[in-house]
């Protein structure tokens, strides 16, 4: 059966280069795996009354239904002011709860971030990783996945322009399934 992996992008707007590059990767996804968009469009901001009160939102439930079959995570997050946009926060907090019944628990992820400019989003990147030390989500360590100058990649229709680039995406996105298939051998 193939291993099935979220991509998560953490922007809303339609024209996205995080959107474009999710479905980049889902285009580029490996053998043995069925990789999906989650959107995390439609997510309230977390209020911790909604699980205290039992008053939770309809999408918060679809949501967490969703991702508890899902084995592991690519994440692609553009930069906000040095940090994580806050609706990636957002899904992220929401799927961390209720208490002890979080659907990011143990399942390997990615980290991939990208930006229009020359810093790649090296801030986002590594604090979303602090928040997986505490959610238990293995993240890759190597190859890290730092895309500069994103506007550059695509096409009108969406496509990756560049076969470096193609090249590039398609080797870590490898790395991801040969080490998610590690740790999942090891179980
Ligand atoms: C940005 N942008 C940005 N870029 C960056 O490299 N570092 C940063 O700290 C920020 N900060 C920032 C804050 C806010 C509020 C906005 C709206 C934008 C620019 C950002 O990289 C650019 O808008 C991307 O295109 C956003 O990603 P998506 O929506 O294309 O996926």
């Amino acid at each position: 059966m193939s291993n099935r992996i979220g991509i998560i992008a953490g922007s809303l707007r339609k024209a996205s280069f995080s959107k474009k590059l999710a479905q980049a990767v889902v285009d580029l996804q490996p053998e043995g795996f069925e990789f999906e968009i989650l959107s995390i469009d439609n997510l309230p901001i977390y209020n911790q009354d909604f699980d205290d009160f039992n008053e939770v939102p309809e999408s918060y439930t679809d949501f967490r239904t969703k991702l508890k079959d899902i084995e592991g995570f690519i994440f692609i997050t553009p930069e906000y002011n040095r940090s994580i946009p806050g609706v990636l926060k957002n899904a992220v907090d929401v799927g961390s709860r209720p208490a002890g019944e979080s659907v990011w628990n143990n399942k390997p992820a990615a980290v991939f971030s990208s930006s229009p400019g020359n810093l790649s989003a090296f801030g986002a990147n590594h604090h979303l990783r602090q928040c997986f030390v505490f959610l238990n989500l293995p993240t890759m360590q190597q190859p890290e996945v730092y895309i500069a100058n994103v506007a550059e990649w695509f096409d009108d229709d969406g496509k990756i322009k560049s076969e470096d680039n193609k090249k590039f995406l398609k080797s870590a996105i490898d790395a991801y399934a040969e080490w998610f298939n590690k740790l999942k051998e090891n179980k």
